[in-house]
């Protein structure tokens, strides 16, 4: 039996999984809701002969897709996508995200950025009317780390944006490692009020090499709920 939260993960991915059509190269997302989609198409290319290729945004996703059966060829091997479909840490009503809450935010952006179409799956949890209470994560080089860290929070206690601090993301005693060999620094900045503008000057700072903001990339995300409902939003 399913938890009413793996549930509501479960129902959106499931029917995420509608929207893909044979002969399409699809974006597989990284965490747990986008591992139930990865295991449901799974499913219909070993019993429904569906015909995909698939583009994983970590490493962890490309050893589930290759278990349950689906092939995997890299972003550059597909060149463009027809369809990603992720989750997400947080979506509000415009469909702008907060992504990197399992720290694979760059290939997550890099990929849905190179899709048609990008389809985010979540519980209804994750719905907010201003992102920004998930702290916001940001891959920096580990090169010179802490003053990047130093740079980002002066800019945005400039900015009036940043609410307490920003932590390094850990694994046990050592820093967490991103499969592009960086670190994430997590920001707590409470609400943003500017996305656009934050992401923008996020990215123009040496050291960082990209922020969890997805803004306008998201076009329809399917919202899971405990009681096995769906609503599309789009
Ligand atoms: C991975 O880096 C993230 O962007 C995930 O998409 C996000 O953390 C959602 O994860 P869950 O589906 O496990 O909540």
């Amino acid at each position: 039996e399913l938890s009413p939260i793996d549930k509501a993960k479960f129902v959106a991915a499931k029917r995420s999984v509608d929207f893909v059509e044979d002969g399409m190269r699809v974006g597989l997302g990284t965490g747990s809701t986008a591992a139930w989609m990865v295991r449901c198409l799974g499913e219909l290319v070993r019993e429904d002969g569906l015909r995909i290729k698939g583009v994983p945004t970590s490493t962890r996703t490309a050893q589930l897709a290759r278990e349950v059966g689906i092939e995997v060829i890299s972003l550059d091997e597909a060149k463009w996508l027809d369809l990603t479909i992720d989750g997400a840490d947080e979506f509000d009503s415009s469909l702008n995200l907060i992504k990197g809450g399992g720290g694979a935010l760059l290939q997550e952006k890099i990929v849905a950025t190179a899709s048609d179409q990008m389809i985010v799956i979540a519980d209804i949890g994750k719905q907010v009317d201003a992102l920004g209470a998930f702290p916001l994560p940001i891959e920096v080089i580990p090169f010179g780390w802490q003053t990047t860290q130093a740079l980002v929070e002066e800019t945005l206690i400039s900015m009036d944006v940043l609410g307490r601090n920003s932590t390094l993301r850990m694994n046990g005693q050592r820093p967490f490692v991103t499969d592009e060999g960086n670190y994430i620094l997590d920001l707590h900045l409470n609400r943003i009020g500017d996305a656009r503008q934050l992401a923008m000057v996020l990215n123009q700072m040496p050291g960082v090499v990209e922020n969890g903001l997805f803004i306008d990339i998201c076009d329809c995300v399917i919202v899971g709920f405990g009681d096995g409902r769906v609503e599309v939003r789009d």
